[in-house]
């Protein structure tokens, strides 16, 4: 825990604490699951600047059984009440999922993304467009992430002028190398532009596509991924582990992503191991293929395939089986996940100004998408911590 993010947590403590009784609004929440999809709620009615702790019980469980839960018009929702509502899911650890500020990378392909606030460090300015003076941030020239920036075969120039865009890339939130991933990750809305729909093209050889709102951010489960698998491929996913690169996000800075955003083409161009930043084995991140759910049970197919190294399967007889070759490694997991990001099983939320989305970053994948013009400026609020403990895989 760096000495910044203690400061904060003790100064958010005080000013942040749930209600232990009721408040003027009702205790029991109204949840209203999204129609045509088999995880995502809105919970309706409750403002989340008076919170009880009653209330917060019910969101966790609530979060765990639908993923994502969206709660409309939290107008008055500060950096400090985000933070606290963050940290009530994993209250052990006040670190941002990847790390503090004088751990981020000038080279990692995160590093133009995030402008920390000053007064609570564990909360990241995210959007577009020019902001000025905000949260103790001056000025921020931000940039939501383009698919032609990592992707290495993208859209003509004229397609995207008619309105076509990609997933930029699916991933969970997670830094993958010293930190764990995080549980929950809060998006705050605060600026929202207005624009016609898109023509999200997957340019995978399935003619798949999907029209989402401008600048959504599309969501995918990871147990309907699971769910999805042959049989004989949930038994060798229910042994699979990943290792993932060390400085994952610095490894494949120069590599380019799949037009679906679902992982890396393998053109040799992953940073060597000798020219990344000082890196320790110890450091390396190994997690099972599959992620239990704290409340259901049920197992998640969550793997960054972007940043996997090499998979290791545990035979019956004790012995291990190491893929290292990437190439196959990402074929393996591409063919695990693709079926779950098939168009109607992608959730693609359609953000409204004071949105607040929470979503479980353990059960589910999600990706940036859209293109913003200049003018379009978007300003968002994003938190998740690193977290106090790793995923637990499959128990047999
Ligand atoms: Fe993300």
């Amino acid at each position: 825990m760096s000495v910044s993010s203690t400061t904060t947590l003790q100064s958010a403590e005080k000013k942040v604490r749930l209600n232990d009784s009721l408040t003027n609004q009702q205790e029991k929440l109204d949840i209203e699951p999204l129609e045509g999809y088999d995880f995502g709620a809105v919970v309706k009615n409750i403002d989340l600047t008076k919170l009880t702790k009653g209330q917060f019980q019910q969101i966790e469980k609530a979060l765990f059984t639908f993923q994502v839960l969206c709660f409309r018009n939290q107008h008055n929702l500060t950096p400090e009440v985000q933070f606290e509502i963050t940290h009530q899911f994993d209250p052990a650890t006040s670190t941002y999922g990847h790390g503090d500020e004088a751990q981020k990378q000038e080279n990692s392909i995160l590093h133009p993304d995030l402008h920390t606030l000053k007064t609570v460090p564990q909360v990241q300015l995210i959007g577009h467009g020019l902001v000025k003076n905000h949260y103790g941030i001056k000025e921020a020239h931000l940039r939501h992430p383009h698919h032609r920036t990592f992707h290495r075969d993208p859209i003509s120039l004229k397609d995207e002028a008619n309105g076509v865009t990609r997933f930029y890339r699916w991933h969970i939130d997670a830094a993958l190398y010293h930190y764990n991933p995080p549980v929950v990750t809060t998006l705050h809305a605060i600026q929202v532009p207005q624009g016609p729909k898109q023509l999200l093209r997957y340019d995978d050889g399935t003619g798949d596509e999907l029209h989402v709102p401008l600048g959504t951010t599309a969501f995918a489960s990871g147990y309907k991924m699971f769910q999805l698998l042959s049989e004989k491929d949930k038994k060798v996913a229910a042994r699979t582990r990943v290792q993932y690169f060390p400085h994952p996000y610095i490894t494949i800075s120069n590599a380019k992503a799949l037009p679906n955003g679902l992982g890396m083409y393998t053109d040799g161009l992953e940073l060597p191991k000798a020219k990344l930043p000082e890196w320790s084995e110890d450091k390396v991140k190994t997690l099972p293929l599959l992620w239990k759910n704290p409340v259901t049970g049920m197992l998640a197919l969550q793997v960054h395939a972007c940043c996997a190294e090499k998979l290791l399967i545990d035979n019956d007889d004790g012995t291990t089986t190491i893929i290292d070759d990437l190439s196959k490694v990402r074929e393996i997991l591409y063919n695990y996940q693709r079926p779950g990001i098939a168009p109607k099983l992608v959730y693609c939320h359609d953000w409204k100004a004071d949105d607040f989305v929470i979503f479980h970053n353990r059960g589910l994948i999600h990706s940036v998408v859209g293109v913003f013009k200049d003018d379009q400026t978007r300003v968002f609020h994003q938190c998740n911590l690193a977290a106090s403990h790793t995923p637990e895989g499959p128990s047999d």
